[in-house]
């Protein structure tokens, strides 16, 4: 038996299926370089859903957690520790808001909950039916009650239904229905500047400013969920800074801490002063290790200037899939933003182009049925940009036209 297939047999015994069961185990990373249980090493295009944005095993980020776990690695909230204060100080600067507060949160769900009670209770303070929030079709903000609500997936919501019922959604590029949702009972509108679950789709500027307009109109807080897009993902530090829109609310988490547990809601305005003690708390969010994880990933960004190298390569990649498009009858278009890029299929296949990628290490996921999702680090080389465009096309030319593969199916290697 193999160490994957070793790992296989105990995970399906004790671990809840939540996920497909999964065709590989990794061991070890390095920069882009994952490596197997079985001895292989793997390109990583994924960074783990968007979040290693570093690499694996940076050298700043292993130093910081190390020299931290070593002298302090828990108080509770109760108590201050330099790393958090120093972290949302920090925070406050890149979004360039100098009265912003942060809330820390473990992950991106629990941000964009503590970014929704926020926002209900600014609203209830103008009349108390102002809890309503709407948010776009095709929308992903986590898996608690509230943010799986705000999600406008609805097959998620089914195993769950009823849900609370204080969410409306709208088409991700209307305008005008986006306006027409809002009325006197939205306490806020909260969405992502590229829906990236939704399959990396950006959201069109006109639908960004109808949503400030109308919340500016309706005294709603707009809520921005960049626990994808931000920390440098899609170019800037937030997705936002590259339009004409600023929220009220931005919410962060995957990167922030390159693969330690933290989410951040950074608030400005009126909406900083909301909360008051006692009406939300968390008693690991902003644990001194991932805020001095998160301190060295953005001391890292600043210093070796990797939103500025980062863009080069993005050009690179989307030039390089812009020519797999010309040059494959499955490959139909590139969507998204920096290092957030979405290959369009012709067909629903993502899921076969991905199995073919992983046949040659590389990793990339399926976003949508015909969508195929790039997300490598930051630190990503002009090398492997060329490596993993190469094996995408190999594995576009293998879908379009499948060898004759004298294996059986099973044999094969998924990720
Ligand atoms: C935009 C967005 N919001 C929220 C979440 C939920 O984050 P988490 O899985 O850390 O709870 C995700 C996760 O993919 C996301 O992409």
């Amino acid at each position: 038996m193999t160490a994957t297939a070793g790992l296989q047999a105990r995970a399906a015994a004790h671990l809840m299926t939540t996920y497909p069961p999964a065709g590989v185990a990794f061991v070890r990373g390095q920069g882009t370089a994952l490596f197997d249980a079985d001895g292989n090493t793997w390109l990583d295009f994924l960074c783990g859903l968007a979040v290693t944005s570093l690499g694996h095993a940076h050298p700043a980020v292993t130093r910081a957690v190390a020299a931290q776990a070593g002298t302090l690695v828990h108080t509770s909230n109760l108590f201050l520790t330099e790393p958090a204060v120093a972290l949302a100080e920090r925070l406050a600067r890149l979004t360039g808001w100098d009265d912003a507060t942060v809330f820390f949160a473990q992950c991106g769900a629990t941000a964009n909950e503590a970014a929704i009670k926020l926002a209900r209770k600014h609203g209830k303070r103008q009349h108390p039916d102002k809890v309503r929030v709407v948010a776009l079709e095709g929308s992903f903000h986590g898996r608690t009650l509230a943010t799986l609500e705000a999600t406008g997936q609805p097959a998620k919501h089914v195993p769950f239904a009823p849900l609370a019922g204080f969410v409306d959604h709208v088409p991700h590029d209307d305008p005008d229905a986006l306006r027409a949702a809002v009325t006197a009972d939205t306490c806020a509108v909260l969405l992502e500047v590229v829906q990236g679950e939704g399959g990396v789709r950006p959201v069109p500027e006109e639908v960004l400013l109808a949503a400030r307009e109308t919340c500016d109109a309706h005294g709603a807080l707009l809520l921005v969920d960049e626990v994808q897009t931000g920390i440098g993902r899609t170019g800037p530090w937030f997705a936002f800074q590259d339009t004409p829109v600023v929220p009220d609310v931005v919410t962060v988490a995957k990167a922030l801490a390159n693969g330690l547990p933290l989410g951040a809601c950074i608030a400005r305005g009126p909406a900083a002063a909301v909360f008051a003690p006692g009406d939300h708390a968390t008693t690991f969010g902003g644990n001194p290790v991932t805020c001095a994880a998160a301190n060295a990933v953005l001391d890292t960004i600043e210093a070796e200037g990797l939103l500025a190298s980062a863009a080069v390569r993005a050009r690179r990649l989307r030039q390089g899939l812009e020519g797999l498009v010309a040059g494959s009858p499955l490959a139909r278009g590139v969507r998204g933003r920096g290092l957030l890029l979405g290959l369009e299929l012709a067909a629903p296949v993502a899921a076969d182009v991905t199995a073919a990628c992983a046949a040659r290490y590389l990793v990339v996921n399926a976003v949508a049925p015909d969508v195929v999702r790039l997300a490598p680090p930051l630190t990503v080389s002009r090398q492997e940009v060329d490596l993993a465009l190469a094996a995408l096309e190999e594995a576009l030319s293998e879908v379009a036209q499948p060898p004759t593969d004298p294996r059986p199916a099973s044999n094969r290697r998924t990720a």
